[in-house]
């Protein structure tokens, strides 16, 4: 029997690395020496931490990235595995090494500083991404990365879901968080695209509704441009160009913010793949993200 639309998955293409996380209680001045009030080792990557989340809302998720052997890669596969992500289609490096961040957590702000090493581990490519069978996905995000590769990765998934009966079509959504060039033509490529606050910023936007506004072009027709904005909560622009808000949902204390965007995109992927409207799965992405800002780490979020 076919599967149902309920049983495909949700697969995320992207960045995996190891974050070494120190909290302080207050941020500490360059070439000071000071004590953390604890540590951890934790996965993160963008996707990654997207697959996390899905995987707490109870979605079936699967992640798609490189990692090379080595006790980072042993660390990360492990989680993955505690979580229920399912990891096949991860791209194992012969060489590099397994990206990663020394963050420190102000735990009396929540702000986070990352500082990643992230070079010489090469990323999944089109010819990994072909061993990918579509039929099983129902929604397939990219954290945009590699553009050229992830452009024939979306080029095979456009030709599925023009073969594909509408009911087994594959959503696309894209993120771009990086303010580089050449990323901006993979927003003409998603359905839903998510843009980083640090991206508008970078073209001048002061504000989410400005930038929806001043990037509406980037997309295709028909597409969803969502951005998010931190204390301000997070705007989007459906298909027929209607505008919609979601305050956010500040929690009692603000103790984490790591990997708070990558909740609010796993949030709103969720709640759309369940075909909850754009208004309710924008205020589901804020809260499911605020109360992860209310919590070091992701467990507690649902
Ligand atoms: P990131 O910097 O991790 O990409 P954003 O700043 O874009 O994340 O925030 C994503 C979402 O997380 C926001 O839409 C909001 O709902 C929530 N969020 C982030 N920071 C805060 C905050 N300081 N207070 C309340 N909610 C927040
Ligand atoms: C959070 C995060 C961290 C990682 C960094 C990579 O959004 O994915 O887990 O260290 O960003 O840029």
């Amino acid at each position: 029997m076919a599967q149902g639309h309920q049983d495909r998955r949700i697969m995320c293409v992207g960045l995996v690395c190891l974050d070494i996380i120190s909290v302080v209680e207050s941020f500490p001045a360059e070439d000071s020496d000071t004590r953390c009030v604890s540590q951890r080792w934790q996965r993160g990557g963008n996707a990654s931490n997207s697959c996390t989340v899905l995987s707490l809302l109870g979605a079936s998720c699967s992640f798609m990235g490189s990692l090379a052997p080595g006790p980072a890669a042993d660390f990360i596969a492990a989680d993955f595995k505690r979580r229920g992500v399912d990891t096949a289609h991860v791209a194992w490096q012969p060489r590099g090494e397994v990206p990663c961040a020394c963050c420190l957590v102000n735990a009396t702000s929540g702000s986070r500083t990352i500082v990643l090493h992230d070079t010489n581990l090469p990323d999944v490519t089109a010819r990994d991404f072909e061993r990918v069978d579509l039929s099983q996905y129902k929604w397939i995000h990219f954290e945009a990365r590699n553009a050229a590769e992830q452009g024939a990765m979306l080029e095979r998934v456009e030709r599925h879901n023009r073969a594909a009966a509408p009911g087994r079509r594959v959503r696309i959504s894209v993120e771009l968080e990086k303010p580089r060039e050449e990323l901006l033509p993979l927003m003409g490529r998603g359905h839903v695209v998510f843009i980083s606050k640090d991206l508008a910023r970078h073209f001048g936007y002061q504000s989410a509704p400005e930038a929806l506004r001043g990037l509406r072009g980037h997309i295709q027709p028909g597409a969803t441009l969502i951005c998010a904005w931190a204390e301000e909560g997070a705007d989007a622009m459906g298909p027929d160009g209607e505008l919609v808000h979601s305050d956010a949902f500040p929690p009692e204390t603000l103790v984490d913010t790591l990997g708070a965007g990558d909740t609010f995109n796993a949030a709103v992927i969720f709640a759309l793949a369940e075909g909850r409207t754009l208004q309710d799965a924008l205020t589901f992405g804020c809260q499911i993200a605020g109360r992860k800002c209310g919590i070091q780490g992701f467990d507690g979020i649902v």
